[in-house]
């Protein structure tokens, strides 16, 4: 059986690794991504026949809505898309706060409610959605991040549940620290020096944990191990204070 993905934020980082992750087992794609350049860039670099790809601005509600008016019905949807932001309180304007927020949680939403109607008529379907370890811990200076994080969580989690009996599962993806694009274009760049090499996890293996956890229906993940260790401690206030200062944004 032929089965189709659809991955928004495809063209770097999690989003590609999981296009080329798919592309091996002879899914068909529908990749999205916003820079046109970026979009024939991983068109090259992904050699893949089965794949199509798409330039929206998914931090417009219009885009959300002509992918769903006109996509195919995807048997995965993975909600990826997004960028890191870095701003103290207040240093955020409200129009870019809008924005991020459509971009990574209200747009997520809207387009994931978007296809769950034509899945359930399907009788199946599964839904990824990347968050960040960031949903479930403080984020000093990154605090509009971690919101949009656990609101897009929180999300995920509930209509996991809602789903149950419509063999439509979601599951909610939180990786730590990812070797991609993500830092130097929010102008985090001194974080590769500053986090420790341990903290770092590769794209490819946020994708198979993922893509594991999916496919047994689990409701969230988080991928990499010492990730897995450390959760539980996140809370604690002495890990926290170790968190913040290998963490810390300029
Ligand atoms: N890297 C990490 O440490 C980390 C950790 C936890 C969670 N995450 C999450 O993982 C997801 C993927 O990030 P990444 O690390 O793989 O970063 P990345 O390499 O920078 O990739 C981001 C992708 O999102 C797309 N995108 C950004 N803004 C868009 C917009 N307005 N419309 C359409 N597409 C847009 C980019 O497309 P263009 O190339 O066209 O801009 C790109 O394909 C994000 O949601 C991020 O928050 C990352």
């Amino acid at each position: 059986m032929a089965y189709r993905a659809l991955i928004t934020g495809s063209s770097s980082g999690i989003g590609f690794e999981y296009a080329k992750y798919l592309s091996q087992k002879g899914w068909s794609l529908d990749l999205v991504s916003q820079d046109k350049d970026r979009s024939l860039e991983s068109k090259q670099n992904l050699q893949y026949e089965k794949a199509q790809f798409h330039t929206f601005d998914l931090g417009k509600r219009e885009s959300i809505n002509s992918i769903i008016n006109s996509f195919e019905t995807p048997d995965l949807l993975v909600a990826n898309a997004g960028i890191a932001i870095n701003g103290a309180i207040g240093e955020i304007k409200q129009t870019e706060k809008d924005y991020y927020y459509y971009l990574m949680c209200g747009g997520v939403i809207d387009l994931i409610e978007g296809f769950i109607p034509k899945m359930t008529e399907k009788n199946s379907g599964r839904i990824v959605i990347i968050s960040s370890i960031g949903a479930t811990t403080a984020m000093p200076k990154s605090s509009l991040y971690s919101s949009i994080k656990s609101g897009v969580h929180a999300y995920g989690r509930s209509i996991s549940t809602e789903l149950q009996d419509k063999n439509i599962s979601v599951t909610v993806s939180l990786p730590g620290y990812v070797k991609t694009n993500a830092h130097e274009r929010a102008g985090l760049n001194h974080l590769k020096d500053k986090v420790p090499w341990w903290m770092w996890i590769n794209a490819k293996q946020v994708v198979i944990e993922t893509e594991k956890a999916s496919i047994q229906g689990k409701a969230d993940v988080i991928p990499g191990k010492v990730y897995k260790l450390v959760r539980p401690f996140l809370n604690f206030n002495s890990a926290i204070k170790v968190w913040r200062k290998i963490t810390k944004r300029n």
